[in-house]
């Protein structure tokens, strides 16, 4: 597949480098055009020196940048999103956001047209390139309008090597940021490493 990241942080980086591994063509872009060629530079990907540019042929567009960047993200090339499926990977970091809302949903008010998918914000940076726990996959959970988009972006997990698991409409982005926000806190209070994943247990078809 043709994947854009814009967003070459750790979390940009780390994803770039496994959908490379995973043999897609990966275009990275970030706010500084250097800092995407950095990472593009140690992952294999091909660095784009605006979003825009990244943007080009892109069959998925990841938000991998902080949910504040989004705004401007949504001003400058919104309009290239539209029709496009687009993956919103961004998390809340403050328990009091938890406010019964989603930047997931809000983000696809700034971007009515974009094919929304939440997606890969319940999996931290370590683990996009270990995406197993003792030989068990990792579920990579999905939630959006659009069918198509979802199964394209189930695809995209699977080739990464996690389980992807449809979790319903975009307003169930209220429950995956909930998660997301959860492995934070939980990471972060206990001193833990930042390299847990989630596996729902028990799973077998009535
Ligand atoms: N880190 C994780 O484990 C993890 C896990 C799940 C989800 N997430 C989510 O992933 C997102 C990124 O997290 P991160 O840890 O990678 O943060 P980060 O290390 O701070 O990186 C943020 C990246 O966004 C780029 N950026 C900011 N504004 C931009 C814009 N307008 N256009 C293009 N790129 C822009 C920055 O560019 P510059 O480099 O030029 O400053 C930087 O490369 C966040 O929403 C976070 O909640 C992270």
């Amino acid at each position: 597949m043709r994947i854009a990241i814009l967003g070459s942080g750790n979390f940009g980086k780390a994803l770039s480098a496994a959908s490379v591994h995973a043999g897609h063509r990966t275009v990275l872009s970030a706010q500084h055009p250097e800092r995407a060629a950095g990472a593009a530079r140690e992952t294999g990907a091909i660095a784009a020196t605006s979003n825009q540019a990244a943007l080009e042929g892109a069959e998925i567009v990841i938000l991998a940048v902080p949910y504040a960047a989004v705004s401007d993200i949504a001003r400058t090339v919104g309009s290239e999103l539209a029709a496009r499926t687009v993956i919103d990977a961004t998390n809340r970091f403050d328990p009091l956001t938890l406010d019964g809302t989603s930047n997931a949903e809000q983000i696809q008010s700034a971007l009515p047209s974009a094919h929304l998918v939440k997606a890969l914000n319940t999996v931290v940076a370590a683990r996009l390139g270990a995406p197993a726990i003792d030989g068990v996959s990792l579920d990579g959970y999905l939630a959006g309008n659009d069918t198509t988009a979802k199964t394209q972006v189930a695809e995209f997990l699977q080739s990464l090597g996690f389980h992807p698991v449809d979790s319903g409409a975009l307003v169930m982005a209220r429950a995956l940021e909930a998660i997301g926000l959860l492995a934070i806190q939980l990471n972060m209070n206990n001193g833990w490493t930042w390299e847990t994943g989630w596996k729902l247990l028990g799973v077998k078809k009535a």
